[in-house]
C-alpha cells in the first residue's frame, strides 16, 4: 500500500501565514473559568514570556521562565515562590499545537489586612510593604491546597480536551479514509466490468478518466500513450499507435507535445511509484509548464512494459494533491496497464499468426506457381460474397483466412500431379481429391485457426452431396465453405492455365447458373450475380498485398 513517505512530495509547500489567534487563546478560557482570573503564559520550550496579565505585580520574572521550561519538562503543576502570603503557581498546559505552555500566576494564599507588615514577602512581588499590602488584600485568598487542587482539575480539564480533539480527528480521518476507500473500490469495480481485450487501451482510458473525473478533485486528468513503435516502423498487422495519443477529461492543461515534455521531466521520477507534485509553477526552478501548479503522475505499464501515463493536473479545489487520490490514480493505472499488456500480447499473437498465414501461402504458391495469386483473389472474391450476404464482424476473418488457406493441402500433393498440363488419370485425380484432408491435418493444430479448418477440409463438398471428402450436402456443408467453393470455382474457371485458356465471363456466368442448387448453393450463386461487378474488378486486380489484406480483416 502507498504511503505519504513513498510519494516524492517535489515542492512540498505550507499554507501562506495568517492572523490567527495566540497559541494559548484555547487553554486561557479553561484557565480563566478554572481559577476566576487571568493568568501569564510562558512558552514551555524557549521560556518566552508570551502574555502577563496586567494587574500582577511587575517584577523580575526571567529567572522564573526558566524554571517553567522545567516545571514544563516535568509536565506537573508545581508552585515557584511560596513566601507567605504569596504563592506562585506554574501550570504545564498542553497546546494544540502540541507544544507545552506553562500559565503562571501569584496567588495570595490567606486573607491579608492593610495594616499587615508584608516587608519580607513583598520583595518576593518587588513592591514595597505598602503596595504590596495594597494589592494583597484586593485579592482573593485562596489556600494553596485549594489552589493545588484547582490546578489539577484545570490540568485534567484540558488533558480530556486535547484527548477529545485528537479522537475527534482520528473520526474525521478514518471516515475521509473509508469514503476514499469505498470510493476507490466503486470505481476500480466499474473500470473491471469494462475491461474487454477488444476494446483499445483509448477508449478504456476514456471511461477511467471520466469516472476519476468524479472523485479527484482536479480540473484536468490526462492519459498519455506512447508509440509502440518508432514512427516508419514495418507494420504488419493490428492497430499498433506509431504516434503518442493523448486522452483529455476536463481542463487538462497540456497538449500532446507538452504532456511528452512533462514526461521527460518527471517521468524518471514517476516511473516506479506515483509522484506527486504540489505547487510545482511557484516554486521549482527550472519548471517549464507553469500551467501546471499541482499534479500526480502515474506510470501505466505492465512488468517490464511501459505504455504511458495517467495524471491529474491542477487541484481544482486550489489544495494539494495528496496520498488519496495519488492512491486511487495509481490503483486505476494498475488496472489500465494491465489492460494494455493484454492488448500488446493479443497483438503480438495476431502478428504472429499472420506470419504463418503469409508462410504458409507463400509455400502454396511456390508448389503451383501456374495458381499464383490463386488463394489471394479466392480470399477476396469470398469477402465480397460473404459481405453480401450479411456476413460481418469475426466470421468475416475467418472466410478471408480460409480463402487464403483452403487449398494448403495441394502442399501434401505430388508436385509432377499437381503440375501436370494434360488429363489426370483416376489414381491422380484421387490423389489431388486428398488435399482437403491434408490441408486440415496441417492446420488442426494451430489453435488460432481452429475457424478455418471446416472451410479448408469442405470446400469440395457439392450441394446436391456429390462433392468429396465427406459427400455432405445442403446445410450440411459449413455457409463459410460453400461461399469458398464459389469463389474458388471462379477463380479456377477464369484463369489461365497451362493446358487451356481462362474462361470468357459468360461461359461461367452459365456454368453457375446450370449449377445452382446442384454443385453450388443456390444463394450463394445469387449473391455472385449481385456482386458481379465488384468481382470482375478483383479478379483483374494484381495480386493484393496480402499482408494489407490479413491487417484489413485479421482484426
Ligand atoms: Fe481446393
Ligand atoms: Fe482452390
Amino acid at each position: 500500500m502507498l504511503t505519504s513517505d513513498t510519494m516524492l512530495q517535489v515542492v512540498p509547500t505550507r499554507p501562506a501565514p495568517s492572523q490567527s489567534p495566540p497559541r494559548y487563546s484555547q487553554l486561557d478560557q479553561v484557565v480563566r473559568r478554572g481559577f476566576g482570573r487571568t493568568l501569564g503564559w510562558i512558552d514551555g520550550s524557549t521560556a518566552e514570556i508570551l502574555a502577563f496579565p496586567a494587574d500582577e505585580p511587575m517584577r523580575d520574572w526571567d529567572l522564573r521562565a526558566e524554571l517553567c521550561r522545567e516545571v514544563a519538562r516535568r509536565g506537573r503543576p508545581e508552585f515557584l515562590d511560596d513566601e507567605d502570603p504569596f504563592l506562585t503557581l506554574a501550570l504545564p498546559l498542553p497546546a494544540p499545537d502540541g507544544e507545552t505552555l506553562v500559565a503562571v500566576g501569584t496567588f495570595v494564599g490567606r486573607r491579608v489586612t492593610l495594616r499587615e507588615d508584608l516587608t519580607q514577602a513583598a520583595s518576593l512581588l518587588g513592591l514595597d510593604p505598602q503596595t504590596a499590602a495594597l494589592w494583597a488584600a484586593r485579592q482573593t485568598p485562596c489556600p494553596p491546597e485549594v489552589l493545588e487542587r484547582l490546578a489539577r482539575l484545570v490540568h485534567a480539564q484540558i488533558g480530556s480536551q486535547t484527548r477529545i480533539g485528537e479522537l475527534e480527528r482520528e473520526a474525521a480521518s478514518l471516515s475521509a479514509n473509508l469514503a476514499g476507500t469505498y470510493e476507490e473500490i466503486s470505481l476500480l469495480y466499474r473500470l473491471t466490468q469494462n475491461l474487454r481485450i477488444s476494446q483499445r487501451d483509448e477508449d478504456l482510458g476514456r471511461v477511467a478518466l471520466e469516472w476519476l473525473g468524479e472523485v479527484v478533485p482536479a480540473a484536468g486528468l490526462a492519459m498519455y500513450l506512447t508509440s509502440l513503435r518508432a514512427p516508419g516502423a514495418e507494420l504488419l498487422a493490428h492497430n499498433v499507435r506509431t504516434h503518442p495519443v493523448l486522452v483529455t477529461h476536463g481542463a487538462c492543461p497540456l497538449d500532446v507535445d507538452q504532456f511528452d515534455q512533462l514526461v521527460r521531466l518527471l517521468g524518471p521520477t514517476a516511473v516506479s511509484q506515483p509522484l506527486v507534485v504540489n505547487h510545482a509553477g511557484a516554486g521549482r526552478p527550472g519548471w517549464s509548464l507553469p500551467q501546471v501548479r499541482q499534479g500526480i503522475l502515474v506510470a501505466l505499464s505492465e512488468g517490464d512494459n511501459l505504455f504511458g501515463w495517467l495524471a491529474a493536473l491542477n487541484h481544482s479545489g486550489g489544495g494539494e494533491f495528496g496520498t488519496i487520490e495519488a492512491n486511487l490514480l495509481s490503483s486505476v493505472a494498475a488496472i489500465l496497464g494491465i489492460h494494455s499488456g493484454n492488448i500488446e500480447l493479443y497483438r503480438q499473437q495476431a502478428e504472429l499468426l499472420t506470419g504463418v498465414v503469409r508462410a504458409l501461402t507463400s509455400a502454396i504458391d511456390a508448389k503451383d506457381p501456374y495458381t499464383c495469386g490463386h488463394s489471394d483473389r479466392v480470399a477476396r472474391v469470398a469477402v465480397r460474397l460473404a459481405e453480401d450476404l450479411g456476413v460481418a464482424g469475426e466470421p468475416m476473418n475467418t472466410i478471408y483466412l480460409a480463402g487464403l488457406l483452403h487449398d494448403i493441402g495441394k502442399i501434401g500433393v505430388e508436385d509432377e500431379v499437381l503440375r501436370k498440363p494434360g488429363k489426370l488419370t483416376d489414381a491422380e485425380y484421387e490423389h489431388i481429391q486428398r488435399h482437403p484432408e491434408i490441408g486440415h491435418k496441417i492446420l488442426r493444430d494451430l489453435g488460432k485457426l481452429d475457424g478455418v479448418l471446416p472451410v479448408v477440409l469442405h470446400h469440395h463438398e457439392a450441394w446436391d452431396g456429390r462433392g468429396y471428402p465427406r459427400g455432405l450436402q445442403c446445410d450440411e456443408i459449413p455457409l463459410a465453405a460453400r461461399i469458398v467453393a464459389v469463389a474458388d470455382s471462379f477463380d479456377a474457371m477464369g484463369s489461365d492455365r497451362p493446358y487451356r485458356k481462362g474462361m470468357p465471363g459468360e461461359k461461367i456466368d452459365g456454368i453457375f447458373r446450370g449449377g445452382a442448387g446442384r454443385q453450388w448453393d443456390p444463394e450463394v450463386i445469387e449473391a455472385f450475380f449481385r456482386a458481379r461487378a465488384d468481382i470482375d474488378e478483383i479478379a483483374r486486380d494484381e495480386p493484393d498485398d496480402v499482408l494489407a489484406g490479413i491487417a484489413q480483416y485479421s482484426r
